[in-house]
């Protein structure tokens, strides 16, 4: 490969989830630190990552046409580096199928990234999709800047193995970050303007460490440290696993008034025997029994969930008791998908594979009762005044958009700025979101 001039100007693209977003922000820095800047948004950037999500076959496809779509008027491409979970599943076959990329490098190699672009420029592609966790944190960049809401990555990898599922491949076991560190980076992200802090993890609630004084504690422990920042209004946290869902965790719902009332706790399927081919190690009973603790202590807590549609061997009863479930739990908001079958899972070789059609036709009935159930609870909220957190302007003149305690979308109009928590009365709702008008300012 020839080499070319040192890139000047950037540009980070994340797909899938938030620990990719978290990802992204955190190449996107490291980057800088290097004295390269960001290209404008529709501008050409010398330096393309694609950080990328592997955990449906969209996902991982979409990588292919992005990279063709790289290529300019005159046949040449920008630097471009595939990162995320599709760079740690397909590794050097990503350049082998795409020759203009000239690195891959995987969700716990990017602190190499830097390193890796001056060996590209020079000539030299390179592939890393090394796996200890602990040495990319350690070596990243302090935060520096921040918006009003922030993400913390403070677990990663997943020990769980369900049969459909990529991540713990991907990702790797689950390691917890240190508690110094963790307290640390929010410290940054708060002095640098976040009001909220969603503490991400695969399975956010295996996040286990010891606190300054040396004693054990799990993430609820981990939320108890945080709410003692003055400046921190919201703490959040995603994804949790049913069978993480300590006492401790369902007790902080209850005491915290900073943790607020939203569970992300996806359930995947409402069938028993779905639940065990997939090796969730809950029954939809053991699920509905953590909801009800979860409601006990905080009657008004959003419930969320995700859902697969179409495992191997899904009857239509069995889809049924989905549908019955979501009857049951009557959830704020849920992700929804079809089964895609992920090379080296045990799922994509399982007899029974379902038809496509039948996927589809499950899907859409899924998302129709979690459409409905998503508008009801919208609409139970009519009539309430909570706290807004202003994440950014609207469309119209004098209007701001934020989301409520329940991760509702509110706009209004009126006095605002953003980073403030604007008390706003919610007056009419719809589907995604909801309209208000503010009552009075609480202290921002
Ligand atoms: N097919 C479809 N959906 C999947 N998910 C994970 N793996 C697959 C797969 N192979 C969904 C699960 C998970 C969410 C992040 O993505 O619902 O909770
Ligand atoms: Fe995947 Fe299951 Fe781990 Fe979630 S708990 S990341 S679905 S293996």
């Amino acid at each position: 490969m020839p080499a070319s001039a040192p890139p000047k100007t950037y540009r980070v693209k994340s797909f899938g989830c938030q620990m990719n977003v978290y990802d992204g922000e955190r190449m996107a820095e490291l980057l800088a630190e290097q004295g390269l800047t960001a290209a404008p948004e529709n501008a050409d950037a010398d330096l393309v990552v694609l950080n990328t999500c592997h955990i449906r076959e969209k996902a991982a496809e979409k990588v292919y046409s992005d990279i063709g779509r790289l290529r300019r008027e005159d046949g040449s491409t920008p630097l471009i580096a595939v990162a995320g979970c599709v760079a740690q599943a397909e590794g050097e076959e990503i350049m082998a199928r795409a020759p203009s990329v000239k690195m891959v490098v995987g969700p716990q190699a990017y602190h190499r990234l830097p390193e890796m672009v001056r060996e590209a420029a020079a000539g030299r592609p390179s592939t890393d999709t090394d796996m200890p966790a602990e040495t990319k944190f350690a070596s990243l960049p302090a935060r520096r800047r921040s918006g009003p809401t922030a993400f913390l990555t403070v677990q990663e990898g997943c020990d769980k193995f369900c049969t459909y599922c990529v991540v713990p491949y991907t990702r790797g076991a689950e390691v917890s970050r240190p508690f110094a560190d963790l307290i640390d980076e929010a410290h940054r992200l708060v002095d640098s303007g976040a009001r909220e802090i969603t503490l991400l993890g695969q399975n956010v609630n295996a996040w286990t460490g010891e606190d300054a004084k040396g004693r054990a504690i799990g993430l609820d422990g981990l939320i108890r440290e945080l709410a003692a920042l003055p400046d921190l209004a919201r703490i959040r946290y995603t994804t949790s696993h049913p069978n993480d869902m300590t006492a401790g965790l369902i007790e902080a719902h209850a005491v915290e008034p900073k943790l607020m009332p939203f569970l992300h706790l996806p359930v995947q399927s409402g069938s028993d025997r779905v639940l065990r081919a997939m090796n969730r190690s809950h029954t939809s009973d053991s699920y509905l029994r953590i909801l009800e603790q979860v409601r006990a202590v905080r009657p008004d807590i959003a419930l969320s969930g995700d859902f697969i549609v179409g495992f191997p061997g899904e009857t239509d009863a069995e889809f049924a008791e989905t549908l019955r479930l979501v009857d049951t739990v009557g959830y704020a908001q849920c992700f929804s998908f079809k089964y895609s079958p992920r090379p080296g899972t045990p799922a994509a070789t399982m007899d029974g594979q379902i038809a496509p059609e039948v996927m589809d036709e499950r899907l859409q009935r899924l998302q129709a009762a979690l459409n409905r159930d998503q508008l009801a609870f919208n609409r139970a909220s009519v009539g309430k005044t909570c706290e807004v957190l202003v994440e950014r302007r609207g469309k119209r003149p004098g209007q701001w958009l934020g989301k409520s305690p329940w991760l509702q979308s509110v706009h209004f109009t009126g006095e605002a700025a953003i980073g403030d928590l604007v008390r706003v009365e919610l007056l009419e709702a719809g589907p995604n979101s909801i309209s208000g008008q503010p009552v009075a300012m609480a202290a921002a």
